[in-house]
């Protein structure tokens, strides 16, 4: 099989690497890809929501699947726009249609799927230009910190969680009034939850799902969770307090409805459903959605997932995921991101990194990097992912930690906690 790959960061070289050690994947192509995924297949410098030319690309190249990384292709109707055309309705795009995508790209329709379907997750109101003084109301009968979230993508920095009401109904003002642009023109109000929170990933042909290995990813810039949020500075798996039970809970009360909620909705679903949870006094709940697979979670996810990931793509594009066999590696893997000095604000791009052939115990992803006259430079915030296994998620750690010294660019900067709050 061709297989066509889209987006160009970790969880893209990740899946690539997954991808590549397939025996039914004949060519791997990954646009646009970085420095890394070239050791995967071939890049190609298409956008990942160019859809013309993508098309054009997939039917001069004979491709057979399309599988797509990040959000934004999905949330802008690629499927539908793949299924729609009649050249291209016949290749298979592995992530949900426009409908889908909204449960990551509307907070407010992701809430209210979830109370039409019973799925646990914080008491809410949406409110908008309209009804502000609703809203101000609405924040009075809440308890301290207070979450609001822009109802639609904003980068991943649409959720302010403010401690005092002055401040709660200052911001909540200022996001209706364009702080996110039209990404806030409403925006949704929660109650804070309290506990820790899981990342728990399936793979759904719109019909059965497969759930992958689950994962926690640590947010914030400085160690012990402090300071501003990013993309995401590691990852580990599996999560301790993500045991059997809590699993069938989380199965039970939402994976499972929300699963039968898209096809009771007619939701056309065949791709990655990412549920963000967290743990309440051992009660699982719904923090938010996402249509594709997290990153830094992805580079360690993959990493223990021992069955055939096309096959599995394969299951989603015909229908019949309920017959292919999913297994894990019981080993820990975890997953620790070097990052550009200065990031998530300002930093600078184009420094050399040196070392990366050194590294021998464990497997880099890149993240952002690009090649440039034959040298693999720096090309974002997050640089590279060094992910290991290990016995157990501490000999893990200590594999990333002592093989991410190797990798030497200015400003290099890295979590030395990851998994340490576990
Ligand atoms: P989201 O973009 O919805 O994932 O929100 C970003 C982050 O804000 C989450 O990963 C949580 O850490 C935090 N958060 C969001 N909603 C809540 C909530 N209702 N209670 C507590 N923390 C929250
Ligand atoms: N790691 C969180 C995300 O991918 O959104």
């Amino acid at each position: 099989m061709k297989i066509l790959l889209l987006g160009s960061g970790g969880r893209e070289h990740a899946l690539a690497w997954k991808i590549a050690q397939s025996s039914k994947c004949e060519k791997l192509y990954i646009a646009p890809g970085n420095a890394g995924t070239v050791n995967c297949g071939e890049n190609v410098a298409i956008r990942a929501d160019d859809f013309e030319a993508l098309k054009d690309f997939a039917l001069a190249n004979g491709v057979d699947m399309v599988v797509v990384g990040p959000e934004d292709p999905l949330v802008k109707g690629i499927y539908d726009n793949f299924k729609e055309d009649e050249r291209t309705k016949a290749i298979p795009v592995i992530g949900p249609s426009k409908a889908g995508a909204v449960l990551e790209g509307s907070k407010d329709f992701a809430k209210g799927f979830m109370k039409r379907h019973g799925i646990p997750t914080a008491a809410y109101g949406t409110f908008d230009g309209t009804t502000l003084d609703e809203g101000l109301k609405f924040l009075e009968t809440l308890q301290p910190p207070y979450v609001l979230k822009a109802d639609g993508l904003a980068a991943g920095k649409g959720v302010l969680i403010l401690p005092t009401l002055t401040e709660a109904q200052r911001e909540f003002r200022e996001m209706l009034g364009g702080m996110f642009g039209n990404a806030s023109a409403k925006v949704v109000i929660e109650e804070f939850l309290n506990g820790i929170e899981c990342s728990v990933f399936v793979l759904t042909d719109g019909k059965s799902y497969k759930i992958l290995p689950e994962a926690k990813d640590y947010k914030r810039i400085g160690e012990h969770d402090t300071g501003l949020n990013t993309g995401g500075m590691g990852s580990v798996s599996p999560v301790p307090f993500a045991t059997e039970e809590w699993m069938r809970k989380v199965e039970e009360r939402i994976i499972r409805p929300t699963v039968e909620g898209l096809a009771a909705e007619d939701i056309d679903y065949k791709g990655f459903i990412f549920f963000g949870l967290i743990n309440v006094k051992g009660e699982p709940m719904v923090i938010e959605y996402n249509c594709r697979m997290g990153d830094p979670e992805t580079e360690s996810v993959m990493l223990r997932l021992k069955s055939d990931i096309v096959d599995l793509f394969e299951g989603v594009a015909k229908g019949d995921l309920d017959r292919r066999e999913i297994a894990f590696d019981e080993r820990a893997a975890v997953s620790v991101m070097l990052v550009s000095g200065g990031y998530p604000q300002e930093y600078k791009k184009g420094y050399a990194i040196s070392g990366l052939d050194k590294v021998a115990g464990s497997v880099v992803f890149h993240a952002g990097t690009t090649e440039k006259e034959g040298q693999v430079v720096t090309n974002g915030g997050r640089v590279i992912a060094v992910s290991s296994y290990g016995k157990d998620k501490e000999e893990a750690l200590r594999k990333s930690f002592e093989e991410a010294q190797k990798i030497e660019f200015t400003g290099k900067y890295f979590r030395r906690d990851i998994g340490q709050d576990l």
